[in-house]
């Protein structure tokens, strides 16, 4: 076959090499086989010196446009088969599948009771106060009202650190560090924090959860201490919460109160389902914080005084809050980090 018949003749055989080209790979290899550098076009070009050399310029140029079509060939099969391979995939791909998600941590529950009341007492005015969880004595009791060795100190089964150093056994040295940084009325301040303790059995954990609260201006009153408490446990239980006080003992307070909410389970009633309820254990009610009004002695220790200041002070266990809110009934469950418990918190 002469040079120019075999040049034309390279069109017609790649479109029928195309014609049955079905993936990207083969017609790679088309590609290489036509146009490269040892391929067809080339070998052809390598016998131009057999022409005569009038005919050289002609077959030249009759090379390239033979090049371009070849090129413009392979390029519309490599978008052909393109668009082939993406319609395959989208027919294996099922748009109605659950997608896969990744997984997600959530809140712990402690977590989420001890952010939601310190909103409803933001709302209320209260600023968040924090302090350490490796406390002085003089704080954590001293400035409280607790003489040495006054045997309220072993009501706390205190977890001792160093001589005049312990774990706070509870959240009230707060209180101390708020009004010592303020130096004066006025004070609101709700302070969430873990306290540690010597204990640990089936419904004690060494270290668990409080929330304190304090108020202190000049003419607090229990009455406002009522009214306060009041309207938190409506808006975190609901609105027809009551709310009693039993007369109690802190050394820091005084007087003392143990308050109880009406049982959320019964409201109050003290049966359930034709038995005595098994959450208020057919009382009625709940204990849920211990308060008071802040005792003068400890106004003293932070320099307040205690003839113009008055105020209020509580504290609050937030497991316990938790337990009633979400009806868990194990305390241990909150520690146990099992997350087919934690997952229904997210
Ligand atoms: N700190 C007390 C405890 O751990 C709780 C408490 C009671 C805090 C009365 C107070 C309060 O602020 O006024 O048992």
């Amino acid at each position: 076959m002469d040079l120019t018949a075999a040049l034309e003749n390279l069109v017609p055989a790649l479109e029928t090499g195309l014609a049955e080209v079905s993936s990207l790979a083969r017609l790679e290899d088309i590609q290489v086989a036509f146009l490269g550098r040892k391929g067809a076009l080339a070998r052809l070009m390598s016998r131009l010196p057999e022409l005569p050399a009038a005919e050289r310029p002609a077959f030249g140029r009759a090379a390239n446009a033979v090049k371009e079509r070849l090129a413009a060939l392979l390029e519309d099969a490599r978008l052909r088969l393109g668009r082939e391979q993406e319609a395959a995939d989208l027919a294996r791909f099922d748009p109605s599948l659950p997608g896969r998600l990744p997984w997600q941590g959530s809140l712990h529950p402690i977590t989420l009771v001890m952010e939601e009341i310190s909103d409803v007492f933001q709302a209320m005015g209260f600023e968040i106060a924090s302090g350490p969880e490796v406390e002085t004595d003089f704080h954590n009791f001293e400035a409280l009202n607790f003489p040495p060795d006054h045997p309220a100190r072993d009501m706390q089964d205190t977890l001792f650190v160093a001589e005049g150093v312990v774990l706070r056994t509870h959240t009230s040295p707060i209180q101390v560090r708020a009004m010592l940084e303020r130096k004066g009325p006025p004070v609101a301040i709700i302070a969430p924090g873990k306290v540690y303790r010597r204990d640990s059995d089936l419904t004690h954990t060494p270290m668990f959860h409080q929330i304190e609260g304090l108020l202190v201006d000049s003419r607090v009153t229990l009455a406002e201490l009522r009214g306060v408490l009041t309207m938190f446990v409506r808006q975190l239980f609901g609105r027809d919460i009551a709310v009693r006080f039993r007369p109690s003992f802190f050394p820091f307070t005084e007087p003392s109160v143990e308050a109880d909410i009406s049982c959320i389970l019964c409201a109050g009633t003290g049966r359930a389902q034709n038995s005595p309820c098994r959450v208020c254990k057919g009382t009625g009610w709940l204990e849920i914080l211990g308060a008071g009004m802040v005792h003068p002695n400890v106004f003293s220790a932070v320099g307040f005084n205690p003839e113009t200041c008055s105020g209020f002070a509580f504290g609050l266990g937030v497991e316990r809050v938790a337990m009633l809110k979400y009806g868990i009934g194990d305390l241990r469950m909150f520690f146990e980090n099992d997350l087919r418990f934690l997952a229904q918190f997210s």
